[in-house]
């Protein structure tokens, strides 16, 4: 495994770093307020960033996918917010597309995804349905020309915002994984609605919402891969957006790490700084270890995917591991900022509340360790 950067890598990590401190970080308290950062996607867009590992052939950058984490590695220091909707947008939002879709699905959606025309959106989850995805609900049944969809998904990042919707339903009678189709929907389509939106605990400026379809009509063209083949489309884009979640609990954690390192060397109790004392150094020890190895899996699990290498273990691994460094490292870092580090005067604790869903979305903690064990038993 060689997870040096290159050149080319250091000088995007550079450029992202800029563009984060001089354009993202001016619009962290409005996102914190709610507002949905567009202005920033626009200019996002201008740099490329909307379509990192898409082929120049469908109007992306072209790098490769060690390239995407990095970037939003960098976002997700500043703005966890712009770090999930860049995620949702090219791992689950345009990724199934250009890996499942056909040449002319690809010519006409993942060209304005990934020049940022558009925004892409992914729909597995339900009301009812959450780890359990293969027991959703939500029915397509053909009718002529069109698909005819009925029911709810839930907890939609991006949703309201997106242009293009990647959707599962069932388009088989029986219950199993097998009778999933998945669909591209464009937001103008009859029949769906943009449902309630989420008051969520962090990523302020991300929208998500419940979306419900009545008797909503999608072209028979916008199918995605065969009937039936849309549970493994939803898995197989999952293990990249795994490690894109990780990438970004990743970057909430590093930024914790330094400001909690920052703070601890300024602030003096009993005479010296804090950091001279054991209690708050060895915290720190801990705290960037676990960043440290956090980095490694992500980076570990991103060159397995450059490689065309199965990912899949060591994405959940990443997932996993990045997820829980981030709620430590965050809990910590309030720790040593004390009451402060409770108030809205310092940005740890938005750290903390963003850090949280990354062990929930795109697979919990508990469905990570039930992918990592099925490897496990599987290589056995
Ligand atoms: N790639 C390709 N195919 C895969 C796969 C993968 N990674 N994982 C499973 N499959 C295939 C299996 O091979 C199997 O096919 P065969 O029967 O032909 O072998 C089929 O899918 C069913 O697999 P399982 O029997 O393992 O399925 P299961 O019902 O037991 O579920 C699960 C497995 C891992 C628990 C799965 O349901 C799961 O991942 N749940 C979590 C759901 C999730 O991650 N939701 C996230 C929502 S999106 C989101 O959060 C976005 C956001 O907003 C940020």
């Amino acid at each position: 495994m060689n997870i040096a950067l290159t050149d080319e890598q250091k000088m995007l990590r550079k450029m992202v770093r800029d563009f984060a401190k001089t354009e993202v970080e001016p619009f962290v308290e409005q996102m914190e307020k709610g507002v949905f950062p567009r202005a920033i996607l626009n200019k996002m867009a201008e740099l490329g960033l909307m379509g990192i590992p898409v082929p120049n052939k469908y109007d992306g950058a072209d790098l490769d996918f060690t390239s995407y984490m990095i970037v939003i590695h960098e976002l997700a220091k500043v703005s966890a917010t712009l770090a999930v909707i860049l995620s949702v947008h090219t791992s689950v939002g345009t990724y199934p597309i250009l890996s499942f879709g056909t040449e002319t699905q690809k010519e006409k959606y993942v060209k304005k995804l990934a020049r940022g025309e558009h925004l892409g959106a992914f729909c597995l989850t339900e009301p009812g349905s959450g780890s359990d995805a293969a027991s959703m609900k939500t029915k397509a049944v053909k009718k002529g020309q069109f698909y005819v969809l009925n029911g709810s998904k839930m907890f939609i990042t991006n949703g309201g915002e997106a242009d293009t919707y990647i959707v599962f339903a069932r388009t088989g009678e029986e219950k199993a994984s097998t009778s999933i189709s998945a669909f591209i929907i464009e937001k103008d389509t009859p029949g769906l609605i943009i449902g309630k939106d989420e008051h969520k605990m962090g990523l302020n400026g991300s929208r998500t919402v419940q979306l419900i379809f009545e008797d909503a009509q999608v072209p028979i063209e916008n199918l995605l891969g065969h009937e039936g083949e849309g549970f493994k489309i939803a898995m197989a884009n999952l293990d990249g957006g795994r490690i894109g979640i990780a990438a970004q609990a990743l970057g909430i954690a590093e930024a914790a790490l330094e400001k909690a390192v920052q703070y601890a060397a300024e602030r003096r109790q009993f005479g010296k700084p804090i950091s001279a004392q054991q209690g708050i150094s060895f915290k720190l020890a801990d705290m960037a270890t676990n960043v440290e190895a956090a980095k490694l899996l992500v980076y570990q699990a991103a060159w397995l995917k450059d490689q065309g290498m199965p990912c899949g273990k060591q994405a959940a691994m990443a997932k996993l591991f990045a997820s829980k460094t981030a709620m430590d490292v965050t809990t910590e870092a309030i720790q040593v900022f004390g009451g402060y580090g409770y108030t809205k005067d310092y940005p740890v604790e938005r750290y903390f509340r963003d850090a949280k869903v990354c062990e929930i979305y795109e697979g919990t903690s508990e469905i990570q360790r039930i992918v990592i064990s099925k490897y496990l038993l599987r290589e056995r």
